[in-house]
């Protein structure tokens, strides 16, 4: 029996035969504003209010911007105050390299139960290790530990990248990263030639999971990101 855990995300867990798997690697891809942090954040705040201890460690914003950020939402008092009193820890953090990147996290899931992680985000992480042939092998390997160690921990993890405005088909920056994960859910803006545009997702891959494939229209409003009709566009 695999366990699901609540996404934090209305409507998106009936597509997904109840939740995340737990213990699993989610890769949450989108450009730039497209609901990844909020996103990081909902999932999050469904665990803390199970009383579940969750780690978010952002690698772009500070602690206090990502509050702010979700300030506004319906649910920001309340995720402040699971920030406030650590149910919710959120960290900065500028490594050098996977090495320090890794060995930050793993003291971090060894410290404590920790159920929930969000990396906000993987790219950012990435954008000084090379790209050369040579080594893109070795960073295959090191990011494959990473997850390895997260699953080793059932930790049920989120692992944010941003797609660059550029490479629009593309989901990740060295284009491994969506085989190691378990998961793929993939935020996107689709525009109209008739200059409208609306928000969509698309579960990409889900392990052990029979999930919807159609691509679904979103919503942010001040309640944060809905997934309010589960009929694809
Ligand atoms: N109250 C709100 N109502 C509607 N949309 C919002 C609201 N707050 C933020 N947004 C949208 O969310 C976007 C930011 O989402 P965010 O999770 O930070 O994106 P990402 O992390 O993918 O860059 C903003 O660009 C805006 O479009
Ligand atoms: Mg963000």
């Amino acid at each position: 029996m695999t366990n699901r855990v609540k996404s934090g995300i209305p409507g998106l867990d009936q597509l997904i035969e109840g939740g995340f798997v737990e213990g699993s690697c989610i890769l949450l891809a989108g450009q730039t504003g497209t609901g990844k942090t909020i996103f990081g954040c909902q999932f999050l705040l469904e665990g803390a209010k199970s009383g579940e201890r969750c780690f978010y460690l952002s690698l772009e914003e500070s602690p206090e911007d990502i509050v702010n950020d979700v300030k506004r939402f319906t649910w920001g008092n309340e995720f402040q105050r699971f920030v406030e009193n650590k149910t919710i820890q959120i960290e900065f953090l500028m490594p050098s390299d996977i090495k320090e990147l890794s060995s930050y996290i793993k003291n971090v899931v060894g410290s404590g139960n920790i159920r929930r992680f969000v990396l906000d985000n993987l790219s950012v992480a990435m954008m000084g290790w090379s790209e050369s042939s040579l080594e893109i092998g070795k960073i295959r390997a090191d990011v494959f530990n990473l997850f390895k160690m997260l699953k080793s921990k059932k930790i049920t993890s989120l692992i944010l990248v941003e797609i660059p405005e550029e490479r629009t088909r593309a989901v990740s920056r060295f284009g491994f990263e969506e085989f190691i994960a378990d998961s793929v859910i993939i935020l996107n803006y689709l525009e109209f030639g008739t200059g409208t545009s609306v928000r969509s997702l698309l579960i990409r891959k889900m392990r052990r999971t029979k999930h919807a494939v159609d691509i679904f229209p979103f919503q942010i409003s001040d309640e944060g990101i809905k997934i309010s009709y589960s009929k694809p566009i």
